[in-house]
């Protein structure tokens, strides 16, 4: 049976981000058409066994802009690794589609880049074998020479230098994924794909590679997805956090814009005016509203356009 037809949404389903005056102007300002457009989709697994078809969400609705960092927070079985297969093109959804840079997602493709919480590194390759490996295929026309310097370059990006001929049994956890992270960015996607890439790591670890992450996407300006169940990642990173209700029949139930500045740092975070609102918004909506999202606005076409939500900042106490 052929694919359900999509139908094309609007140029822009939500309001652009404002761009941090501090910083110089927007490479990719946001009149720019999105980059990625999820229009109604939804997964529903058949019926099986004697028990009635497995609708996993519906109606996911949303755009990202070229450029932005987005994580998607949700709650455990909501749908996250399904939603972000079926924009690796490794999973096809039941309804609805994906359109990146105007051409539908139909499959797996390089011009998307993925990066799995267990590294799926190739252990008989040494770090730098394993991104030549990739850059090989992404760039088939370049000299060995070219794809090994290129490969070096994002090695030393994210401060493997010294580990360049190690194989991956002679390399930490937080090294493994460094390795993965290097690999994603070294084939240049137009997105970058991440399945709670730091979610195996230690804390000590976790948080250094989240300070590279951060550096490395400000310096990339690479446009990036990306799941984690930890509130204070996806506050510094994220320009925007997308909300999973509970599953099953999930929706999006809102996207929230990262009101913090540009210029935020892991250490400096909580003495942001703006952290502990955003941090008690994004909690109340885990371990309260996400079991309460009203599915009634799915619109038949175009899905649930969720809301865009700015936190406001706590009203200051009367004296
Ligand atoms: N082949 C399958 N058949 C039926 N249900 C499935 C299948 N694969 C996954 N699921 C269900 O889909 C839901 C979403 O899974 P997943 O995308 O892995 O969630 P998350 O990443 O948010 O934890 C889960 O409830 C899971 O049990
Ligand atoms: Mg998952």
């Amino acid at each position: 049976m052929p694919p359900p037809p999509y139908r094309r949404s609007p140029p822009m389903l939500q309001a652009p981000l404002a761009h941090d005056p501090r910083l110089p102007p927007d490479p990719h300002p946001a009149s720019a058409p999105p980059l990625i457009e999820v229009i109604n989709l939804g997964l529903t697994y058949p019926a099986r066994r004697g028990q009635p078809p497995f609708c996993v969400f519906e109606g996911l609705s949303f755009t990202i802009q070229k450029g932005k960092f987005v994580c998607l927070l949700g709650h455990s079985g909501c749908g996250k690794t399904s939603l972000l297969n079926i924009l690796a093109g490794l999973q096809k959804p039941t309804d609805g589609a994906v359109v990146l840079a105007g051409k539908e997602v139909t499959g797996p493709s390089l011009d998307r880049g993925v990066i799995f919480q267990h590294y799926a590194l190739m252990p008989w390759r040494s770090v730098l074998g394993n991104i030549t490996f990739a850059v090989r295929s992404r760039y088939p026309q370049w000299s060995k020479t070219r794809g090994r310097e290129h490969a070096l370059k994002y090695i030393e990006l994210v401060g493997l230098g010294e580990a360049a001929n190690k194989r991956p049994s002679e390399l930490s956890g937080g090294m493994k994924q460094r390795v993965g992270i290097a690999r994603g960015l070294a084939i240049e996607p137009l997105m970058l794909l991440m399945d709670e890439p730091l979610g195996a790591l230690d804390a000590l670890t976790r948080g250094s590679l989240q300070d590279e992450l951060r550096r490395i996407v400000t310096e990339t300006q690479q446009t990036s997805f990306m799941i984690t169940h930890d509130i204070d990642e996806a506050i510094l990173l994220a320009d925007r956090i997308v909300l999973m209700s509970n599953g099953p029949n999930a929706v999006i139930a809102e996207i929230v814009n990262n009101p913090l500045p540009a210029t935020r740092t892991r250490e400096g975070l909580h003495h942001e005016a703006m952290y502990y609102p955003l941090r008690n918004h994004l909690m109340d909506f885990l371990v309260a509203r996400s079991a309460h999202v009203e599915r009634t606005t799915i619109h038949p076409g175009k899905g649930r356009v969720p809301p865009i939500i700015d936190v406001q900042p706590d009203p200051t106490p009367s004296p």
